[in-house]
């Protein structure tokens, strides 16, 4: 992991070659990360991958996490188990960038059934690049969510 880095990444074996793909996006945008299974494994399944990104995402401010399974909602829903997460499946254009405008989402989830490699990078690149709006109803929505993980 690059000192500073912020993007923690992990995929169970379904998501791993996206994952591979993403990693290479991320080093020609000179973006440290931490992949959190840079092997593929046998029985590698997923919660604890997410619940491994989600914990990392939570302590590091400004952190982000990106997650690959085989249909993206595994890894969300787990994620989302991790106080602090916010984790979303974004499959298109609109969701890459209404998860972050709207919902300052700090984790990304893709399905490599469906949504692989160059689409996943697409959507990423969306997705990192789009802003929280930090519109007050947001933030109050947002902290309504965080006060209810106490
Ligand atoms: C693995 O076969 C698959 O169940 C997993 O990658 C994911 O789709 C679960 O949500």
């Amino acid at each position: 992991m690059e000192k500073g880095a912020k993007v923690f990444v992990a995929s169970d074996h379904a998501g791993f070659e996206t994952k591979e793909k993403i990693k290479r996006y991320l080093d020609e945008k000179k973006m440290g990360y931490k992949d959190f299974t840079p092997v593929k494994k046998k029985g590698d399944d997923y919660p604890g991958y997410a619940f491994k990104v989600a914990k990392a995402v939570a302590k590091t401010r400004g952190g982000k996490g990106i997650l690959v399974c085989g249909s993206g909602l595994g890894m969300e829903i787990a994620a989302n188990k991790v106080k602090g997460a916010r984790a979303v499946e974004v499959y298109d254009d609109y969701t890459a960038k209404m998860s972050r405008k709207d919902n300052d989402a700090n984790i990304i989830s893709f399905r490599e059934r469906g949504v692989p490699g160059k689409k996943a990078i697409k959507l990423l690149n969306t997705w990192l690049n789009t802003k929280f709006s930090g519109a007050k109803r947001h933030k109050r929505r947002i902290k309504e969510i965080a006060k209810y993980e106490k």
